[in-house]
């Protein structure tokens, strides 16, 4: 039997972190690169995913790429990832953290549901969700021959249960309706895809709950005593989530949904 040590070695292990530059993605790359791992970011925020890649690469020498990528313009993220793969020489993780999530200043996004758009619903499927299978038949054929390939997918419990509106009372904060559909689809996707990939790639999706991050006072007040745990999450809490389903340490375990959610899907 193999030491859990053994278990979760990545090394020698080419990685594509999607939404690299974003906050999970960074907490997604330092799990990946603690193991071993070598680590490629994708991110339509290139300034930020290169001044994250240059900081790693300080810690971890040669060990981590960044590329730009607009997850909004299918040709593009198509062609992206096929440089990355190749440039990698191989694939062996696939992580997808990218979204536009309810933090996201975009306009037309954190409105009421009455004003929420067709156009910016379609944007937040099309990064969210759609991505997620453009990404996965890009890196099907170089995960299948790495003979261990993984995909981690980041959903949210907003995916699996409706939102308690009354949270974001008085305050600028919203759950528009196109987010827990996304994150719902990715369950699907993820389910569909362990069940077509397997047995050479492993498909999994992590459902955090909300990540504290400079919300207002009264928001995370009431987010708390909500949750059994009595918090909100941190990017810290997703991190043992990447490297257990990313590693060995998960080998007989697919078409799963990782919730890390400090017990709000259990009231
Ligand atoms: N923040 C939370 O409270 C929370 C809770 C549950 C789940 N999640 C999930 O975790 C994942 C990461 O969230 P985060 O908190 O790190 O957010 P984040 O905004 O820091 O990261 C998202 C990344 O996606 C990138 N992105 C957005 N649109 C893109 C596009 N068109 N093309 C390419 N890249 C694009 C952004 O540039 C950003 O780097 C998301 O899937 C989110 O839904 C977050």
């Amino acid at each position: 039997m193999r030491k859990l040590n053994e278990l979760m070695n990545l090394s020698q292990k080419k990685s594509l972190i999607i939404g690299g530059a974003g906050y999970v993605g960074q907490a997604a790359a330092q799990a990946l690169l603690e193991l071993g791992a070598h680590v490629t970011l994708l991110d339509r925020d290139i300034e930020a995913a290169k001044t994250r890649a240059n900081q790693l690469n300080q810690e971890y020498p040669n060990c981590v790429e960044a590329y730009e990528c607009d997850l909004l313009d299918e040709q593009s993220t198509r062609q992206v990832l096929k440089d990355a793969i190749s440039n990698l020489g191989g694939l062996d993780i696939l992580i997808h953290t990218a979204a536009f999530i309810g933090l996201s200043q975009i306009e037309g996004w954190n409105v009421p549901f009455a004003k929420q758009q067709v156009p910016v619903w379609d944007d937040a499927l099309r990064v969210n969700l759609t991505s997620a299978f453009i990404a996965a038949q890009e890196a099907q054929e170089a995960l299948q021959a790495s003979g261990n390939g993984r995909i981690v997918l980041m959903g949210s419990i907003y995916g699996m249960v409706g939102p308690d509106m009354s949270l974001y009372d008085n305050t600028p904060l919203g759950n528009p309706l196109a987010y827990g559909t996304s994150k719902g689809g990715l369950i699907q996707l993820m389910r569909y895809l362990a069940s077509l990939f397997a047995p050479s790639i492993r498909v999994n999706l992590i459902s955090p709950g909300g990540i504290e991050r400079g919300q207002p006072d009264v928001f995370i007040e009431r987010y708390k005593q909500r949750t059994p745990l009595n918090r909100m999450a941190i990017e810290e809490d997703v991190k043992g989530a990447i490297a257990y389903l990313a590693s060995d340490l998960s080998a007989y375990v697919t078409g799963h949904n990782l919730v890390i959610d400090g017990g709000w899907t259990v009231w």
